[in-house]
Order: C-alpha cells, then sequence, then structure tokens
C-alpha cells in the first residue's frame, strides 16, 4: 500500500509578504501564493511595520483559501490519500496534516497576524501547529528545489535580516557557526541603493546596476574587510565607506559613476561570503553548500559561488530566485521535516522578534 503523502499548509508573514503554501512532502510545491506589499512600501523608502501588520491582517485569510486551491501534483497525479477535494479542485482543510507558521524572527507585528491565523486554523481544523524559524526556513527553500539534498551540510543564509553560516546536522537541527555581528549583507544592499537613489528593495536594483559598471573603486582604503577572521560578517563599515564615499563626491561636485559604485560594492560585498562559506564546507569536511534568502538571487553572488565551488571540488545548491526570497512553501517544508521529528506547538504559541 502507498504510504499517505504529508501535505503541510505554510503561512509567512514575517515582513512585507503574506505568503501561505501548500507542500507535500516536504519536497514538492502544490500551490505557493504570494502577496508583496512593496508597492505600498517603496513609497517610504522600506517597510514600515504597522502597515505590513495592516495589510497582513486584510490580506491573509484569503491568500490561505488561494493557496487551498491546489492543482494536481506535477505528472497530473492527485495527492494520494487525498481523500476529499472541495468542488474548487482544491483541497479541504481536513486533508492538511498540519499548519507551520513563521513564529521568528521577523517584524513582531508582522508575525503576530500569520500565528493568530495559523493557531486559528489549527483549532478549529483540530490540526498540528509547527511553529517555524524564518531563518531556518529559508535554508529549506533548497529541500524544495533540489530533490537530492540530504543534511549533512553547510549553509549561508544571507537576506535583509541575516548573515549566517549554519551547519545542517539534519532536516531540524542547525548550528549557527558565523553570524552578523552588525548590518545584514541585504541591508547593507538597501542602504546604498538608497544613497544612489534608487528604489526600495534596492538589492535588485544594484545587482542590475553593477552589471553596466566596473569593480574598479576599493573602499578597503577606508574600511576594514569585514568581520575578522572567523566566521562572523560586519557590513556596517562596507556600508558606511560607500555612503561616505557618495556623499564626498556630492560635497566636492565631482562627477561619479553609480555604476561603477554598484559594481564595486557589489565585489566587497559578495566576497567575504563566498570565501568564508567555502572555507567553512572545508573545515567541516562538508562538500555540500546550500545558499538562501533574499541576496542569494543576486547574479554576481551566484556566478562567484560557482566558480569557487567548482574549484573546491563542492556541490552548490541555491534555489531559483522566486525562492529565495520570502515564501510559505519553504515554511511548509521545514514544517513538514518538524512534524516528522513530532516538533510540534501548543495553541499558546506567540512571535518572537528576533531568533528563539
Ligand atoms: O529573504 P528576504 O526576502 O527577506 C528577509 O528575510 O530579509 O530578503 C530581502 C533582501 C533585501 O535586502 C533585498 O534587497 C535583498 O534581499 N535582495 C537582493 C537581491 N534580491 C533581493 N540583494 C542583492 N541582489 C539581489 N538580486
Ligand atoms: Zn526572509
Amino acid at each position: 500500500m502507498k504510504q499517505k503523502v504529508k501535505l503541510i499548509l505554510g503561512i509567512e508573514t514575517s515582513c512585507d509578504e503574506t505568503s501561505a503554501a501548500v507542500v507535500a512532502d516536504g519536497r514538492e510545491i502544490l500551490s505557493n501564493v504570494v502577496s508583496s506589499q512593496i508597492e505600498i512600501h517603496r513609497r517610504f523608502g522600506g517597510v514600515v511595520p504597522e502597515i505590513a501588520s495592516r495589510n497582513h491582517t486584510s490580506a491573509v485569510m484569503n491568500i490561505v483559501g488561494e493557496a487551498l486551491k491546489i492543482p494536481l501534483l506535477s505528472g497530473g497525479r492527485e495527492a494520494d490519500g487525498v481523500e476529499k477535494i472541495s468542488p474548487s479542485g482544491g483541497v479541504v482543510l481536513s486533508d492538511i496534516d498540519a499548519i507551520a507558521v513563521t513564529c521568528a524572527p521577523g517584524l513582531i507585528g508582522a508575525l503576530l497576524v500569520g500565528v493568530s491565523a495559523a493557531k486559528a486554523l489549527a483549532y478549529a481544523a483540530n490540526k498540528p501547529l509547527i511553529a517555524v524559524s524564518h531563518t531556518k526556513a529559508h535554508i529549506a527553500a533548497n529541500y524544495l528545489a533540489h530533490k537530492d539534498l540530504q543534511p549533512p551540510f553547510i549553509c549561508l543564509v544571507v537576506s535583509g535580516g541575516h548573515t549566517s553560516i549554519l551547519l545542517a546536522e539534519s532536516y531540524t537541527q542547525y548550528t549557527t557557526i558565523g553570524s552578523a555581528l552588525d548590518d545584514a549583507c541585504g541591508e547593507a544592499f538597501d542602504k546604498v541603493a538608497r544613497v544612489l537613489g534608487l528604489q526600495y528593495p534596492g538589492g535588485p536594483e544594484i545587482d542590475r546596476l553593477a552589471k553596466t559598471g566596473k569593480p574598479v573603486i576599493d573602499f578597503y582604503k577606508t574600511t576594514q574587510p569585514h568581520g575578522g577572521s572567523g566566521y562572523d560578517f560586519s557590513y556596517s563599515g562596507l556600508k558606511t565607506a560607500v555612503v561616505n564615499y557618495i556623499n564626498s563626491k556630492k560635497m566636492k561636485n565631482e562627477e561619479f559613476s553609480a555604476a561603477d559604485i554598484a559594481a564595486s560594492f557589489s565585489e566587497h560585498a559578495i566576497k567575504p561570503l563566498v570565501d568564508k562559506t567555502v572555507r567553512a564546507a572545508l573545515e567541516y569536511g562538508l562538500k555540500k553548500i546550500a545558499v538562501c534568502g533574499g541576496v542569494s538571487a543576486n547574479s554576481l553572488l551566484r556566478e562567484r559561488f560557482l566558480q569557487a565551488c567548482a574549484k573546491n571540488n563542492i556541490k552548490l545548491y541555491i534555489p531559483p530566485p522566486e525562492l529565495c526570497t520570502d515564501n510559505a512553501a519553504m515554511v511548509a517544508s521545514l514544517g513538514y521535516y518538524m512534524l516528522e521529528a513530532g516538533e510540534v506547538a501548543g495553541l499558546d504559541l506567540n512571535a518572537k522578534a528576533s531568533e528563539r
């Protein structure tokens, strides 16, 4: 007899994306609905927490409804063991095996919307509730994109809020071996973009602009390579050096090339990510690196990681760009492995702004 497919409903509201997804057995995305608030926050140059929470509140249940209208599994099969298919063609809540929700880290008001929605659904449908770390969920995006990826491996989480190297010991056990001492890498991308007059979020803008420039500016004349000799990262020095460079050019009425600044900043920002992650893989004797988080959509990062991993005979895993940024499928994927490990939360679950 075929084993029943486990369906996890994931909910993600930690920042400015309201997302819900249904994932089968932690690896196959049946639906992944992402409603971005970027246009709303763009005029403020960044995410306004109160506005984010209010928009999550009005969107979350509709997005969950959309996510439950799942199409067939790939190859045209129906999900084995899904008993009731609703008239809309989707699953009903009783077909779902657990509800996984991002509960930390993130904007507290935004997180609370997702956590409250997940608790209500779990209570109403009498389903297990799974409390997922957003940071670790980013890693799970690689389980969705790469069916062959299995722990142990070294992973780099690089986003607007995180720059960390972790050792993935199992699907649910991750040990941090290096992290951001100050600003996260994505934060530096966003800040530099803002000073260059580019729109929020700045990472994709810098990525595009950098392709038209040359990495000819050495910002290390004014700052130190970031984070010391271990596995930690520091981006505030680089960020300040770039901002000072732009401001001093403006004050002196000197011309400058925004494209060269973007290209030079990108090289400086990406290098320590690649160097330290590869060094960690070699030191831990692991020939597998998984990269994830919003900044892993960056084209220079992808190119540099490909080169360095090929050189060191390391297998590289990076999700496609749409799974690099925030989405609920990655939450549902990790939720599946947590359910399998018996890591179920109580209905007293609370959200937390920092990592649990
Ligand atoms: O993972 P994510 O969607 O949200 C957080 O958990 O923080 O990451 C968002 C961050 C932003 O700082 C954004 O500018 C950056 O990822 N980002 C990029 C690119 N795409 C998104 N940074 C550099 N290059 C990109 N192509
Ligand atoms: Zn994220």
